[in-house]
């Protein structure tokens, strides 16, 4: 038995499962990056808008232009309380509609992996962005358990079920995503960890926030296949607290790099 695909057709089940993942990963990335005010962002795989309006909120951008392929993403950012400062568009990161050097700043967050060719996904983001720019990623050290739902994945795999893996998830290895940067003319490259923290109330609000992100993996299990999973996944997790309260980590791993010239 394998597991679904990873899809992304539902802006607000992404919501549940990973917007409170990206937002805190996105801050610590914004922070890292600590660019001034005043800059033409891009973020490209912009998904349902949870790291996009964090650039709007946290770094007073001029303008922010995000695309996505998910018309079902791109419903959910469109209906927020910030979408009147972003210009989404339906799009791909492997032909990104813009011309030359229309940015200062290029973002993937999340994304990187996701993309069938990652080098033209690269090379794409260094054409739209002015020299001395900046292009920048962070994505989930898949290799070394950092995904927020790593403990269901494995609990997954206990039965059988080798849980859905992006399609390019190579590139999250820290030595290839570094020489994808450098292959793509990249200057200055710079990475590091970023480590995230949640608290849940108890395993039920992990267990329903886990299950959103591989939804359609445990949509073919059976109800008793479901429980043997919860159960495994229940025994993975670190001890809850006196009051049944889980704190629960994810690992990201960022990269920035200047456009030359
Ligand atoms: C894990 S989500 C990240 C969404 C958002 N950036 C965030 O931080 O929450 C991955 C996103 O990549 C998008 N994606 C998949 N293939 C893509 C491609 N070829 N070009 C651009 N985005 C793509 C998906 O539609 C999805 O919204």
């Amino acid at each position: 038995m394998s597991g679904a695909p990873i899809t992304f057709d539902d802006g607000a089940a992404y919501e549940h499962g990973m917007g409170r993942w990206s937002r805190l990963a996105g801050d610590a990335f914004l922070d890292w990056l600590a660019l001034p005010r005043g800059l033409a962002w891009l973020d490209v795989g912009c998904g349902n808008g949870a790291f996009t309006e964090r650039i709007v909120e946290r770094v007073a951008p001029a303008s922010v232009d995000a695309i996505d392929p998910s018309e079902g993403q791109l419903d959910y950012a469109r209906a927020q309380p910030l979408a009147g400062k972003v210009c989404y568009r339906q799009g791909d990161a492997r032909a990104l509609p813009f011309g030359d050097a229309a940015f200062d700043v290029a973002t993937m967050a999340l994304v990187v992996f996701f993309v069938p060719d990652p080098a033209q996904g690269v090379s794409e983001m260094v054409r739209v962005v002015r020299p001395g720019g900046t292009v920048a990623a962070y994505l989930w050290d898949m290799y070394g358990g950092g995904l927020p739902h790593a403990a269901l994945g494995l609990a997954l795999r206990d039965l059988g079920v080798p849980p859905p893996r992006p399609p390019s998830v190579e590139i999250s290895k820290p030595d290839a995503l570094r020489a994808l940067w450098r292959d793509a003319g990249l200057g200055a490259v710079e990475m590091r960890e970023i480590c995230v923290q949640r608290r849940f109330e108890n395993f039920e609000e992990l267990w329903t926030a886990s299950a959103a992100n591989l939804r359609d993996t445990l949509a073919r299990l059976s109800g008793a296949d479901v429980e043997r999973v919860r159960s495994k996944m229940r025994e993975r997790l670190p001890a809850a607290d006196a009051r049944g309260r889980i704190t629960h980590g994810a690992r990201a791993n960022a990269i920035r790099g200047r456009v030359p010239g």
